[in-house]
């Protein structure tokens, strides 16, 4: 089986305005650049619709990968407000992050409707980066694998492959909170995700991941790389998290 390259992907959200993502692209892109190829991972960053022509631009060369945050599951049509899979693939995207806890709960998204946008991502060729993860309360109740698992069956389309599917383990708890699952739960949920998904197929970690914490955590032999949100949007903190990834 082939390696399992890790991913470090930054999740700008919401944030950012053309100039800041002009400034952090050409930060991460200078970095990229420095390195020449020798970081031990794969780098990706996703910033709002808005940015991604113009960041994209920036990034042309430096091998950063471009991602969408969301998209619709149609490639177009009379949805006012949405972007389809098609239009992020035009711009350059490469990967889009879908079915993340913020969807999911501020947009009421169930399981059915990431599970057909990960089908639409696929149709216009692009990696789908599914999100999953527990509240608090149902950690507390035990029932954490219980929920993932569930997530993951309702969300992944039959066609699942290594290469068009990866899993972004995030525990809602974890998210923006500063907060983040031990090592063991990390470890004993990775294990489980992987019995369930196609094999090869990369599992990232997500949930306040930040310099301090990145190397004990993509240390793990399953951890295949990290969501990264708030620490992505400071280059200096995303690019010592990538560097974190324990060399090939
Ligand atoms: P965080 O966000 O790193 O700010 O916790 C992670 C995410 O939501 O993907």
């Amino acid at each position: 089986m082939a390696i399992r390259t890790k991913l470090v992907a930054g999740n700008w959200k919401m944030n950012g305005l053309r100039q800041d993502g002009a400034m952090l692209a050409h930060a991460l892109k200078e970095r990229a650049l420095a390195a020449g190829g020798t970081l031990g991972c794969e780098i990706l960053v996703c910033p709002p619709a808005t940015l991604l022509s113009e960041v994209g631009g920036i990034l042309a060369g430096s091998g950063i990968a471009l991602g969408g945050q969301d998209c619709h599951a149609a490639p177009k049509g009379a949805y006012t407000g949405d972007i389809g899979p098609e239009m992020l693939a035009d711009l350059g995207c490469s990967y889009v992050v879908l079915g993340h806890s913020e969807r999911r709960q501020g947009h009421g998204e169930t399981d059915a409707v990431v599970r057909g946008k990960v089908a639409g991502a696929w149709r216009a060729g692009l990696v789908a980066i599914l999100c999953v993860g527990e509240t608090q309360r149902q950690r507390q109740a035990g029932e954490a694998i219980e929920v993932v698992s569930s997530q993951l069956a309702g969300s992944i389309p039959d066609t699942a492959t290594a290469a068009t599917l990866v899993v972004a383990y995030e525990p809602v708890w974890a998210i923006g909170t500063g907060l983040t699952a031990t090592i063991e739960d990390i470890a004993a949920m990775h294990a489980e995700i992987r019995s369930r998904i196609p094999s090869g197929a990369r599992i990232l970690y997500g949930g306040s991941v930040n310099p301090k914490n990145a190397e004990a955590i993509l240390g793990l032999s399953d951890v295949d790389g990290a969501l990264v949100g708030g620490a992505s949007l400071d280059a200096a903190d995303f690019w010592s998290i990538a560097q974190s990834c324990p060399a090939g």
